[in-house]
């Protein structure tokens, strides 16, 4: 079977650690090699650049912030995400472009089409097969953030910008339903890892009942 590239993604506070634990355990429980890896991150310069990005005291230009989150992406295209595929060891990444329509297009207002110069500049036709997109009300990701000890810099943002990030996800994955499997994690915790666990049962063709 070929490797998959599957990515995780939806506004803070939208539950991703609690999901990724729950992916980890469906490729535990098949026996699948699967890579977990995160966005902006993944290699050393990556890391590096995430630190940058996320922290309050930088004053960044919403561009370079855009370039910036690319730079991190084709580094970890390349070290990262793809010689695993081609070694047959499928990817998990804790974010990748989506977030950059989402944050920077949705959140920031960069128009689509300067984003998709650069993700076909990057990536070229390497697209994640499917982006599993977290969604919850604005009022439960902000309570989320509010929770959380120091805020980084995309954290301090306005509840409009979280607004339009989440409907610029919501726009994405309404446009391309093919790629995308859109799950409530306002729910029972059950009930969240049994859709998740069916969607990842329904792309590598996992019978249930075996
Ligand atoms: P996040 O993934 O939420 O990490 P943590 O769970 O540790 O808080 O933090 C990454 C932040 O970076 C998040 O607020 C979204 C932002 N981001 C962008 O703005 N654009 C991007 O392209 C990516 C990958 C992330």
């Amino acid at each position: 079977m070929l490797a998959k590239f599957i990515t995780l993604d939806g506004i803070d506070g939208a539950g991703k650690t609690t999901q990724l634990n729950v992916i980890r355990d469906w490729f535990a429980a098949h026996r699948l090699p699967v890579l977990f890896t995160r966005e902006p991150g993944g290699t050393p310069l990556g890391e590096a650049l995430r630190a940058l990005l996320l922290s309050p005291a930088t004053q960044v230009s919403l561009h370079t912030e855009t370039l910036l989150m690319f730079a991190a992406r084709r580094q970890h295209l390349e070290d990262v995400i793809l010689p695993a595929l081609s070694r047959g060891v499928n990817v998990v990444s804790d974010r990748f472009t989506d977030a950059t329509f989402a944050y920077q297009g949705g959140g920031r207002g960069l128009p689509d089409g300067q984003i998709e110069i650069l993700e076909n500049w990057v990536q070229g036709s390497l697209k994640p097969d499917l982006t599993i997109l977290l969604d919850v009300p604005l009022e439960v990701s902000l309570q989320r953030i509010e929770r959380s000890r120091e805020k980084d810099r995309f954290e301090q943002e306005t509840a409009d910008f979280f607004t339009r990030v989440r409907e610029a996800y919501l726009r994405r994955a309404a446009a391309a339903p093919e790629r995308y499997a859109v799950v409530d994690s306002n729910r029972d915790k059950a009930v969240v890892r049994g859709e998740i666990e069916g969607v990842l049962d329904g792309v590598f063709g996992v019978d249930k009942a075996a």
